[in-house]
């Protein structure tokens, strides 16, 4: 049976088998080292005698059957996991061979040409920062799904294929084959699910979510993305935020036990505070910008409801339109447009080292108020029935009062991890021009597919 290599530290003195690739050979005149790895870990393979013919490749997935022996007190490596042990190699089969590598993968590969790596994802996850990234993700993952369990939530899948949910960023859509002409639109993120059950009564729901935006990639967006996606019902704002920061802040001390959380509550500004003190709704307000350490969250509250979009040149949402306004601010829904732009909404976002992590809200459940937001928002009755409609019908079904928030996933993982860019954290991204070079895509639509599709190519 395979066993990692991490665990052979409980095997002193006892045969085993380790199954790795070489990540170093190297050879003196009677004895040799091979740098053996796998996902968990590297262990050094000392072999001597008749082992000593061969030529050992690097990247070769090899076993090696012998003996776990402890190392002289000299040659102990305290920088390692195994530092103390040693593999003493009796029998080596080379299993698969490697073939020339395109970039070297024992160290960094952050100086490679990204497209290389990309095309090439399979050997720079190879790569001990990447592997340690991708870990590190699924560690996070754990501890917060462990700690919403805990707290009672429940994790729901919500559909990919469905239709749209505004949250300000173009629509990747899906043709129908069973429904000529028409398609489905990828979400950008669960929000009108998550908002439905509520009114289903699962009033505690997380979901690790894929989203989907039609934006231009930067090195803090993909075109698809993860949320740590939450929504509960009859929590008020300061129950929403304790609650978050209590998840994130018992993950931090879990899986970056090295890192330093700020004492105490993180602090709350508002809008109109950060805005005037940082121009920024997305302040840095580390000590030491120097100090990889220094984590320094902050929760930026009370939003403007409404702005104007510089590209339509129309009234829009800062959140989404799902966002309640602030209960004092409901009143001036009817007044004309550049009052409207005064209100301010129950929407909160949080910041992590000058970088927005998260956003939520509270959210209408009332349908007068609903409807109201739409119309303000520009859109016609005929538009909202069709666009809207089953939101609207929801709210007639009794809905509890309810808000949530979204963590953005990959950003989270990368500001902790110490990359500046969230492809970093992620397995297989994309490129900035939405390209993923490893599998081709997205690549050409042949007649065949347009047909059964019922699309036709124009010029
Ligand atoms: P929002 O649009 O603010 O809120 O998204 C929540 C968080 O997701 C991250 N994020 C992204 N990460 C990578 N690539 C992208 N293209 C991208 N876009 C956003 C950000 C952001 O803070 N439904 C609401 C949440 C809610 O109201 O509960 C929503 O999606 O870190």
């Amino acid at each position: 049976m395979k066993t990692n290599i991490l665990s052979f530290k409980n095997f002193v003195g006892k045969k085993v088998e380790a199954i790795g690739w070489i990540a170093h050979f190297r050879k003196h005149s009677k004895v040799g080292f091979i740098d053996l790895y796998d996902r968990t870990s590297h262990i050094q393979i000392v072999l001597d005698g008749d082992l000593l013919k061969n030529d050992y490749n690097l990247e070769d997935l090899v076993s090696i059957k012998g003996v776990i022996k402890k190392r002289s007190t000299q040659t102990v490596n305290s920088e390692q996991d195994l530092g103390n042990i040693e593999l003493m190699a009796t029998k080596i089969t080379t299993l698969s061979k490697c073939s020339d590598l395109p970039f070297n993968i024992n160290r960094s590969t952050l100086t490679i040409r990204e497209s290389l790596r990309l095309r090439y994802r399979y050997l720079d996850l190879r790569t001990e920062r990447m592997r340690k990234n991708i870990i590190t993700r699924a560690k996070i993952a754990k501890s917060l799904r462990s700690f919403f369990d805990k707290k009672g939530f429940l994790e729901i899948e919500t559909p990919a294929l469905t239709k749209g949910t505004p949250e300000g960023a173009r629509e990747y859509l899906v043709p129908s084959r069973l429904h000529p002409g028409k398609g489905y639109v990828l979400p950008q993120s669960p929000q009108q699910f998550k908002q439905l059950l509520m009114v289903a009564g699962i009033e505690k729901y997380y979901q690790l979510a894929r989203c989907f935006r039609d934006e231009d990639s930067r090195k803090d967006r993909q075109p698809e993305f993860t949320q740590f996606d939450i929504e509960t019902s009859f929590f008020n704002q300061k129950e929403i935020i304790a609650l978050t920061e209590s998840a994130v802040s018992s993950m931090v001390r879990d899986v970056f036990p090295f890192l330093r959380l700020p004492r105490g509550k993180f602090p709350v500004y508002t809008y109109d505070y950060v805005m005037k003190k940082y121009n920024s709704d997305k302040p840095d307000i580390r000590k030491n910008q120097n100090d990889p350490t220094e984590l320094a969250f902050c929760w930026v509250v009370d939003f403007p409801m409404f702005e104007i979009d510089p590209t339509r040149h129309k009234i829009s949402a800062v959140h989404h339109p799902f966002t309640r306004p602030l209960i004092n601010n409901i009143k001036d829904l009817d007044k004309p447009e550049k009052d409207l732009l005064k209100i301010k909404a129950s929407a909160y976002d949080l910041v992590l080292n000058g970088h927005e992590v998260a956003g939520g809200s509270l959210r209408i459940s009332d349908i007068k108020l609903q409807h109201k937001v739409f119309e303000i928002l520009g859109l016609q009755e005929k538009e909202i029935k069709t666009r809207f409609g089953h939101m609207l019908k929801a709210f007639k079904f009794s809905p509890p009062p309810h808000g949530g928030i979204a963590l953005g996933f990959d950003r989270l993982v990368a500001i902790l991890c110490g990359e500046s860019s969230i492809r970093e954290v992620i397995a297989f991204p994309k490129t900035g021009e939405a390209r993923d070079l490893l599998m081709n895509a997205p690549s050409k639509m042949t007649s065949k597919a347009l047909k059964i599709l019922n699309l036709k190519k124009t010029k």
